[in-house]
This record gives C-alpha cells, sequence and structure tokens, in this order.
C-alpha cells in the first residue's frame, strides 16, 4: 500500500470515528429536540409513552435552534456509564427530578433518581423520581432512560478548574479554621460550580430530550403536552375519597359506608384495602370468599349508595390466583412475597393482567384500584424481600434494575387501558411512576407521613406532570387533623386514608385509642369541621374541573410552585410551603396543627378566602387563622365558581354555581369545562368551554362546543370588594 492510500485510509477511519462518536441533534417537535450520543439502550421508557397532543403543541410558540449549550455537551464513556456534561450559568437554578421530597432548588445537589418507597437521606430516591430536570433559564433536559441516573448539579468541582477554585477560596474565606463540630467542618464556603454532570449508570450512550421555554412554565407545559396531555380525571374524582380498616368484612363495609349517606357528608368513593383479597401480599386478585361470600351484592349496595368502588392491590401475583400459572413464563426470574413479578413490557403479560382485571372487575362496576408496593419497597432495609433484587431478569430483556424505574409506569398503562377500552375514565391510586405519566389519570401517595413534606410534594409534583396525594390518616391533634384536611382538600386528590382506623378520625385521631373505641367527647364539634371541609372540597368542583381540562389542553399544571407564576419574583424562588391552585388561587397551608405561619404574597391584591380581608403583594405577612377558616387566597380580578355542594357526583348531576367576584373583575372571563365527566367522549369533540364573563356590571354565560347536556347552572353573580 502506497503512503497516500495509507493516509487516506486512515482520515477516513478518523473522519467515521468522529462523526460515529458525535452527539446527533434532531427537532421531533416544535421546541423539543433529541440528542443521541453513543451506543443505544433497547428499551426505553419513551417506547411506551402516549402520543403528544399534537395540535396543542404546534400552538406553543417555539424557538428555531433550541438553547445555545446544545452544542456545547461533552461526553465521556466510562466504565461505570456514560457521563455528559453540561453547562450552567452563574445564576441558573434548577428545579424538578419528580417527586421530589426533601428539596424544592436542586442546584448545588446530588440527584440519584431510583424509585424507592422511602427517602434515604436527601439523594433523591422517590416514588416517582424522574430524570428530569427545569432550569430557570427556561429549558428542561429529560434523560431517556430506566437506568439509575445520577445528576450533580454543580455539586462538585473538577480540579482542572482549580483557578477558579483559588479565587473563589480567596474571594470567601482564604484560610480555614478548624471548626469545632462535623457541620462547621464540613460546610461548603464556596459557589456550586458551573456544570451538570449527567451519568447513565452502566450505559455506553445517552439520549437526552431538551424541552424549550422561553419560560419555565412553558417548559413543563410543552413536556405534558408531548407526555400526551395533562390528566383529566373523571368527574367524581374531583370529590371526596375514603378509605376503610384493611380487616372490614363485607358487612362492616357495607354498614360503615351508610354513615356518609346518613349524616350527608359528600363521599364520592369508598376504597377496599388489603383484606378484599383471599392472599395480598402478594395478590390473588379474588375475593375472599369468608368475609366477602358475596361481592356482587355488596357491589349493588355501594353503587345503590352512589359510591365508586376503589380496590387495593399490587402487582405480585400469588400461586393461588386465578392468573399465576399463565403469567409466570411472562414474569422475572425472582419472586416478590413469593409471587411473580409481571414483566408488563410484553404485550402478552398485559393481555393476561388486563383481560382478568377488565372480566372480574371493571364490567362489574369496580371503578378505580389502588396500585400499591409497586416502589421497590424498602431499599434500606437490607433484610428485606420487599421487591425483587436488581440483578433480576426479565422476559424481555430487562433487567431488575430498569424494571425497578418502570414498574409503576407500566403498572398504571395496564389498568388504564382497560378502562379505555370500556370508555370509562378512572382515578388511581399509585406508589411508583416516571417518564412521561402526565395523561396518566392516577395519583401518588406515600407511607411518609411529614406534613411539611406532603406540601413541599404537591409543590414539587407540578414539575413533573405528577398528580399527589397528600392523604390524612391518624394525627397528633386535632389541630393536626384539620389542618391536614385542609392540605388535602387543598391538593389533587382529597382522600382520608383509614386502612389502620376502625372508626373515623374525626372520632378519635389517636390510632390505638382509635382502634380501641375511645372516642373523643367533641367528635360531633369535629366532624362538623370535617363535613365543612368536605363540602368545600365539593364547591371548588367546576374550578378544579376545569383546572384539570387545562392541564390535559395546555399542559399548566394545577398545582405548581408559585415560582411558575411569577419567575421574575427573587421572593417566590425558594418558596416550598406555598403554591398556586388552578389559575388564581394562593394556597399556604399551616403545618403541623399551628395557627400562625408567615405567608408571602406576589404582586397585585390577594382575598382572604374566608374573610375577604385584602393584603397588598409584594410583601410578606405573619397570619393567624381559626380552624375554621382554610389558608387560600384570591387574586383581585379573579371570577370564582363555587358550586353548591352535593354529596356525590352522578352522570346526571348538576351543579348549581354562584360567580363570586373579587375586587375589580370589569372585562374580565373565565372558563369552566362540561362534558359528560365519565367517559372519553371529550376527545371526540363532545365537551363545551363555558365562557364566564363580567362586563359593565353584568354577567354572561357563553357555551361554546358541542357537548348537548347541561351540568353547570350559573345562579348568581356575587361581587366581593
Ligand atoms: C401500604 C400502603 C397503605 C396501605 C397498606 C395496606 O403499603 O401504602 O396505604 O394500603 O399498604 O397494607
Amino acid at each position: 500500500m502506497t503512503k497516500v492510500k495509507a493516509s487516506l485510509i486512515c482520515c477516513f477511519f478518523i473522519l467515521f470515528v468522529q462523526y460515529s462518536l458525535a452527539q446527533q441533534i434532531t427537532k421531533i417537535a416544535p421546541g423539543i429536540w433529541k440528542i443521541v450520543y453513543g451506543e443505544q439502550e433497547k428499551i426505553k421508557p419513551g417506547d411506551f409513552k402516549e402520543k403528544p397532543l399534537e395540535n396543542e403543541l404546534n400552538k406553543m410558540a417555539a424557538s428555531e435552534n433550541g438553547p445555545a449549550f446544545l452544542k456545547y455537551i461533552k461526553y465521556n464513556v466510562e466504565q461505570g456509564g456514560i457521563v455528559a456534561e453540561l453547562p450552567l450559568e452563574d445564576n441558573e437554578r434548577i428545579y424538578g427530578f419528580g417527586l421530589q421530597v426533601n428539596t424544592l432548588e436542586q442546584r448545588g445537589m446530588r440527584r440519584e433518581i431510583r424509585t424507592n418507597s422511602w427517602i434515604v437521606g436527601n439523594i433523591g430516591f422517590t416514588h416517582a423520581p424522574l430524570p428530569f430536570y427545569i432550569s430557570s433559564k427556561g429549558y428542561g433536559v429529560l434523560v431517556n432512560s430506566s437506568r439509575y441516573v445520577n445528576f450533580y448539579l454543580g455539586s462538585q468541582h473538577k480540579l482542572a478548574k482549580s483557578i477558579s477554585i483559588k479565587q473563589q477560596v480567596e474571594e470567601t474565606s482564604g484560610t480555614q479554621s478548624p471548626g469545632d463540630s462535623p457541620s462547621a467542618l464540613y460546610n461548603k464556603n464556596y459557589k456550586s460550580s458551573n456544570t451538570v454532570e449527567i451519568q447513565v449508570k452502566g450505559a455506553k450512550g445517552i439520549e437526552m430530550l431538551v424541552f424549550d421555554g422561553p419560560s419555565m412554565k412553558n417548559v413543563i407545559e410543552r413536556y405534558n403536552l408531548y407526555s400526551g396531555g395533562g390528566a383529566l380525571p373523571p368527574l367524581w374524582a374531583m370529590g371526596f375519597k375514603y378509605r376503610a380498616k384493611n380487616t372490614f368484612n363485607a358487612t362492616e363495609v357495607a354498614s360503615f359506608s351508610s354513615y356518609f349517606r346518613e349524616k350527608h357528608i359528600p363521599c364520592d368513593m369508598f376504597g377496599l384495602e388489603p383484606g378484599w383479597q383471599s392472599a395480598a401480599y402478594s395478590c390473588s386478585y379474588a375475593w375472599n370468599k369468608k368475609n366477602y361470600p358475596n361481592p356482587d351484592s355488596l357491589l349493588n349496595i355501594m353503587h345503590n349508595r352512589n359510591y365508586k368502588l376503589n380496590l387495593w392491590e399490587h402487582a405480585y401475583v400469588h400461586p393461588t390466583s386465578p392468573i399465576f400459572d399463565s403469567i409466570v413464563p411472562y414474569s422475572g426470574d425472582y419472586a416478590v412475597w413469593k409471587g411473580a413479578v409481571p414483566d408488563f413490557v410484553l404485550p402478552q403479560t398485559r393481555k393476561i393482567f388486563g383481560d382478568y382485571h377488565n372480566k372480574n372487575f371493571i364490567q362489574k362496576g369496580v371503578a378505580a384500584f389502588k396500585l400499591d408496593e409497586c416502589d421497590a419497597a424498602y431499599y434500606h432495609e437490607a433484610n428485606a424481600e420487599w421487591s425483587f433484587p436488581d440483578i433480576a431478569k426479565f422476559p424481555s430483556g430487562l433487567d431488575g434494575e430498569q424494571m425497578r424505574q418502570l414498574l409503576g409506569y407500566l403498572y398504571q398503562k395496564t389498568i388504564l387501558d382497560e378502562y379505555q377500552k370500556v370508555d370509562l375514565r378512572t382515578m388511581l391510586e399509585v406508589r411508583a411512576s416516571y417518564l412521561f405519566a402526565a395523561p396518566f389519570n392516577a395519583a401518588l401517595y406515600t407511607d411518609m407521613y411529614d406534613h411539611a413534606s406532603f406540601v413541599r410534594m404537591i409543590v414539587n409534583s407540578g414539575f413533573s406532570g405528577l398528580n399527589w396525594s397528600p392523604e390524612v390518616r391518624q394525627t397528633s391533634s386535632e389541630n393536626d387533623l384539620i389542618r391536614r384536611l385542609q392540605t388535602t382538600l387543598m391538593s389533587s386528590h382529597m382522600v382520608v386514608d383509614c386502612w389502620f382506623l376502625k372508626n373515623l378520625p374525626w372520632y378519635q385521631f389517636n390510632r390505638d385509642k382509635n382502634n380501641n373505641d375511645e372516642l373523643l367527647p367533641n367528635r360531633f364539634e369535629l366532624e362538623a369541621k370535617a363535613k365543612n371541609l368536605i363540602e368545600l372540597r365539593m364547591s371548588f368542583i367546576p374550578y378544579l374541573y376545569a383546572a384539570f381540562a387545562k392541564y390535559h389542553y395546555t399542559g399548566t399544571p394545577p398545582f405548581r410552585a408559585l415560582v411558575l407564576d411569577y419567575p421574575d419574583d427573587k421572593e417566590v424562588w425558594k418558596i416550598d410551603n406555598q403554591y398556586m391552585m388552578g389559575e388564581s388561587i394562593m394556597c399556604a397551608p399551616f403545618i403541623d396543627g399551628a395557627s400562625t405561619r408567615e405567608i408571602y404574597f406576589p404582586e397585585g391584591i390577594w382575598y382572604d378566602f374566608n374573610s375577604n380581608k385584602k393584603y397588598e403583594g409584594g410583601k410578606k405577612y405573619t397570619i393567624t387563622m381559626t380552624l375554621d377558616e382554610i389558608p387560600m387566597f384570591v387574586k383581585e380580578g379573579t371570577i370564582l365558581p363555587m358550586a353548591k355542594p352535593v354529596e356525590y357526583i352522578t352522570k346526571e348531576t348538576v351543579l348549581d354555581v354562584t360567580c363570586r367576584l373579587y375586587g375589580n373583575c370589569d372585562g374580565k372571563t373565565i372558563q369552566l369545562f362540561e362534558d359528560n365527566g365519565h367517559t372519553f367522549d371529550y376527545t371526540k369533540n363532545q365537551f363545551n368551554w363555558i365562557n364566564l364573563s363580567w362586563k359593565k356590571n353584568k354577567g354572561t354565560i357563553n357555551r361554546v362546543g358541542n357537548y348537548k347536556k347541561q351540568h353547570y347552572k350559573i345562579t348568581s353573580w356575587q361581587p366581593i370588594n
């Protein structure tokens, strides 16, 4: 071979290697770019996602080329996995990573994206950890992987940048003092670095999706629309839900459920816990014949009382289950609680599991399920067999690590597909979720119970297309009970989960006393307070349902951090104990039974929902509220539709609505969403937007759409000054 030939071949080879190692950027939708580098994983979370809501996505303004940093991403394939390095600007902030528990603003943190039922320190484990963050610079980065993904958010400095470290050290203290405690010793008194390092464990390549803004709110809207649009639960799911003790038999369920109807306390869903099954850990998905000898008759009773029945289960299939033999060939090679772990990646598995649920429960009128334990629980308890190990193998080719991240998502999908087949919407409760779950009618819940974390989880859920349910169980005091009830009212899913309480929590909030029938002397007073709150939730149904419809069609999260609405107000950047509910209500829960707290009001005038007292925005106030007052504040210029509470929602329900006018509403309009509330007809254009406008002291109602029936009757307009 001549020298020329050899060097030509060499050049081609170098070019080929460089080309094949270069990242490839493709625009996949307006304002969304896919960046691919290196060898790709065979199965990715995006393979299971719903179709984007394209029409709505196309309506969003988007830049042509995306954020400038796309060109400056560096990659390294290391033994432990691929590492991508993305630049961070000095004043850039980071939010997101799914249902984070401990922290709102994430810069300076390490985030390990690993599904787990319990936080482990503050490293990022949660029921729904998403490898997806949103930057205050108005873009979002998502890693389309079900491997463990680690993010270093400016939390580590490379030695190569030692000059800047030197400068920083000089700027701050210069020399270090010895420190008299571990925290003083390890105190980080320098700035975070200007790099995000993303490591996909064990992978040789990476796929990232980058979502354009320009605002952070636009980023999450784009992500939600790309995922298939935000969830639109059935109308009944806006109401109140109760879950009864797991040991109750059919007679006890029937008699307990009459309580709400006799006392005229609204309740739409009644949930059964593990005891309904013949085996629950793992699950048989078959009625316990001794305690539930005639399930059809119980279903009849519950339906006649207008309850939606919800059944608890998890995905681990007990050897006595009717589906065990057929599902074993499509399951992982490790058991959980001696049960098979279905590989929901495979259509055959989804068919076996789905058909069985459809025929035996959905067609019989079971309206919803609580999908427990799909979060690979108790990772930190090394002796617990609460999940399959990372070394498990599944027939689809996934390993345990990948299945751990995907199980919650795939389990929801399997059940939701069955409801779709019978054209019924449901509202699941679920303990794990993952990327692209925005369209799922489901709310996440937990066994954790810290009230402040519950509120922070509402705030964080808005960055991730997730619904979060800060459920109420036992409490430490009457105040704690009422304040927690208020928080669950001000969330996407109002549920009291009494799976270990024999009596109502407002009859006795202490767990042991409750189960010993030691009822509180003032229980009826507490009952009246609980009833008021549940009725208030029912009054909010038109407002909340419209907020969910907007979530569906525009992607705007119904519950979201203040920083999404007021990005330029520095004061709200770190606020993790106040949030927006719908378009114009700010919630500021009182934690741990407190009656006084500090509340920050963003720009504008805000009305106390209880007293109509006005607060001028841009300031902090110390506010005291009695237990009869709920910490909600309404933005001036809001037309707030409030329904006369009903005890439950049916297909025929018509809600009487009063429009409250807060301050000057001249020229203002709000919209209500009206459809049949329980099927998917809205996807076939069977819905109305009702425009409620106020002009020159007169209200007008304008229905736009194809839906023929009416579920809202506007009865009055009520100015509030
Ligand atoms: C838990 C779940 C609780 C309850 C319980 C029943 O793991 O989080 O809400 O359902 O199981 O055993």
